[in-house]
């Protein structure tokens, strides 16, 4: 069985991110979707928000779960029993931090590969940042990001206009 972890802030998760797991399917049999705790910077949603979100927008595609992780994204992947790491990769803007990650990954956990994935044409441009700048100032996401993440986004537009 070959078990792969995509991981990610998903702050929120895209059509990008989506795409990124249906081409992982192709390859793996189970895809762990991987929603990081603690991201370093603050997010533009809570950590139960972002769980929610990523939850509904895979809910019916068969073997793609969805956990949390906190600590060491390798311990994380090793825990899962995965012999990869996906990573989707946009534009080559991305790649400096990625390789950088990889190896890094790569010295602490030999056994995990970090697997690329490119981002169909059609999101390559897409990033979640983007997505939340479109939404705070009322444009709109709808063919960006899964139903889910659009329904959350427009409480937040809300909100943030009523202030
Ligand atoms: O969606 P993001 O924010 O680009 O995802 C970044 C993520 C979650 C993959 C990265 O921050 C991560 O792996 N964090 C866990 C801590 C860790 O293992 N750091 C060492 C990796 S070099």
């Amino acid at each position: 069985m070959k078990i792969c972890v995509y991981p990610g802030s998903f702050d929120p998760i895209t059509n990008g991110h989506l795409d990124i797991i249906k081409r992982a399917l192709k390859t793996f049999d189970e895809v762990y979707v991987a929603v990081l705790h603690n991201p370093e910077k603050e997010p533009n949603f809570s950590f139960a928000q972002r769980m929610k979100m990523v939850k509904e927008s895979v809910s019916g595609m068969k073997k793609v779960f969805v956990e949390s992780f906190d600590g060491l994204l390798v311990d994380y992947a090793a825990s899962k029993g995965a012999c990869a790491i996906i990573r989707g990769l946009r534009a080559v803007s991305d790649f400096e931090f990625e390789f950088q990650m990889a190896l890094t990954n790569a010295k602490m956990q030999p056994r995990i590969e970090t697997v690329f994935l490119m981002t169909g044409y059609k999101y390559s441009y897409l990033s979640s940042s983007l997505v939340m700048q479109i939404a705070r100032l009322g444009g709109d996401v709808s063919d960006l990001v899964p139903a889910a993440v659009n329904k959350e986004l427009k409480t937040i537009k809300k909100t943030e206009r009523g202030k």
